[in-house]
C-alpha cells in the first residue's frame, strides 16, 4: 500500500518550505546583553565566550552603534565592578556616578531610540557575590532586607533612564516592591520584565567569569529554582502577574524549552527567554573545534527558543544572528 498522505509535498522546494514556515526569527526579537568594565579604552574578550567582549564605557558606544546599524534596538547591560566598591549591601548599585548608571544614562543620550533593560540583583556589587543580603552569622539570604536594596537599585536605574527594569534576583515579592517604589516616584511608565523562572543553573558559569560575580560561599539554590521543577514556574508566573510584571522571562532557555512552552500557555503577557552564557559557550566551543557548523547551529537554537513560545530572546548571538538575517 503506497502512502496517500505525503507531508514531503510541503517540503519539496525552498519557496514552498518558506511559505509554510511556522516560526520566523527577526532582529526585533533580540535583546543583546553587554558587559561593562571600569577604566578607559578597553575591549577585552571573555575567554569562555569567543566574540563577546567586556567594554569600558567609552568603548561601549561603538559596539552599540554597530548593533543599531544591524537593527538591534534593545540592550541589557551588566557591570563588572571593582572589588574595592563591593560591600554587604551593594551600595554601589544605587550610585548615579558609578560605572553602570552613568553608562546607561550616556547610552540613552547618545542613542535616544534604543531600549535599555537594566538588571536588578545585588551580585555584581555584593562582597558576598550573592543576589541578596547575606546574614553575617547564619549565611542565610535575607529576603525582606534584600527588597529594600532592590527597590533603591531599581529607582536609581529608572532615574538613569532605564526603560525596563529586569529583576534577576528571585527574591519573593520583589516585583510588587519595585513596582510600588517606581510608582511612588513617578516612574509609572517604566516597565518590569521579571526573571520569573530563573533556575539554579550550571550554564551561568561564563557570565560569572565575565563579571567576577560568583558567590564567595555556598550556591544560589535557596533562591533560584530547582532545574527539576516545572509547575513551580507556573506558581512564580502567577505571583509575578499578580504583582504587576509587564513581561516574564525564563532562564536559561535551551534546557527549559518545556518551561517556556508551559509559561506561554498560561499567560497573556509577553514571554521572553534568556539564552545564557553557557549555552553560547557550548555552541562556540564546538564550532571552534569544527564539530558543529556554528552559524547553522546558532540559527537553529534561536528558532527553537522562539518556537517554544518566546516572544523575545536575550542572547549573546544577537549581533551575529542579526548579520545573518540581514544577509538573508
Ligand atoms: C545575576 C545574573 C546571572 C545571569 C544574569 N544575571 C548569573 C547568576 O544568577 O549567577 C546569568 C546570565 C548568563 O549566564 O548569561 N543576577
Amino acid at each position: 500500500m503506497l502512502p496517500t498522505h505525503r507531508p514531503r509535498r510541503n517540503r519539496k522546494s525552498e519557496v514552498i518550505r518558506d511559505m509554510v514556515q511556522e516560526t520566523r526569527l527577526t532582529t526585533h526579537d533580540f535583546i543583546f546583553p553587554l558587559f561593562l568594565i571600569e577604566g578607559q579604552n578597553q575591549k577585552l574578550e571573555v575567554k569562555s565566550m569567543p566574540g563577546i567582549y567586556r567594554f569600558t564605557a567609552d568603548r561601549i558606544v561603538e559596539e552599540v552603534g554597530q548593533c543599531v546599524e544591524l537593527g538591534i534596538r534593545t540592550f541589557a547591560p551588566f557591570p563588572s565592578i571593582n572589588d574595592s566598591l563591593k560591600d554587604r549591601l551593594a551600595k554601589e548599585s544605587a550610585n548615579p556616578e558609578g560605572l553602570y548608571l552613568k553608562a546607561v544614562a550616556d547610552l540613552k543620550r547618545q542613542f535616544p531610540g534604543i531600549v535599555i533593560m537594566t538588571d536588578v540583583a545585588m551580585d555584581p556589587y555584593s562582597s558576598d557575590g550573592h543576589d541578596g543580603v547575606v546574614d553575617a552569622e547564619s549565611g542565610e539570604i535575607l529576603n525582606d532586607a534584600t527588597l529594600e536594596v532592590l527597590g533603591q537599585m531599581a529607582l536609581a536605574q529608572a532615574r538613569a533612564g532605564a526603560d525596563i527594569i529586569g529583576p534577576s534576583d528571585m527574591m519573593d515579592g520583589r516585583v510588587a516592591w519595585i513596582r510600588r517604589v517606581l510608582d511612588e516616584n513617578a516612574f509609572q511608565h517604566v516597565s518590569i520584565m521579571s526573571y520569573t523562572a530563573k533556575y539554579a543553573s550550571a550554564f551561568y558559569g561564563p557570565f560569572r567569569d565575565a563579571l567576577d560575580s560568583a558567590p564567595k560561599k555556598g550556591d544560589k539554590k535557596s533562591y533560584q529554582m530547582n532545574p527539576a521543577n516545572k509547575r513551580e514556574a507556573l506558581r512564580e508566573l502567577a505571583l509575578d502577574e499578580a504583582e504587576g510584571a509587564d513581561m516574564v522571562m525564563i532562564k536559561p532557555a535551551l534546557s527549559y524549552l518545556d518551561v517556556i512552552h508551559a509559561v506561554k500557555e498560561n499567560t497573556h503577557l509577553p514571554v521572553t527567554a534568556y539564552n545564557v552564557s553557557g549555552e553560547y559557550a557550548m555552541v562556540k566551543a564546538a564550532a571552534q573545534n569544527g564539530w558543529l557548523d556554528g552559524e547553522k547551529t546558532m540559527m537553529e537554537v534561536l528558532t527553537s527558543i522562539k518556537r517554544a513560545g518566546a516572544d523575545a530572546i536575550l542572547t549573546y548571538f544577537a549581533k551575529e544572528a542579526a548579520a545573518v538575517l540581514r544577509r538573508g
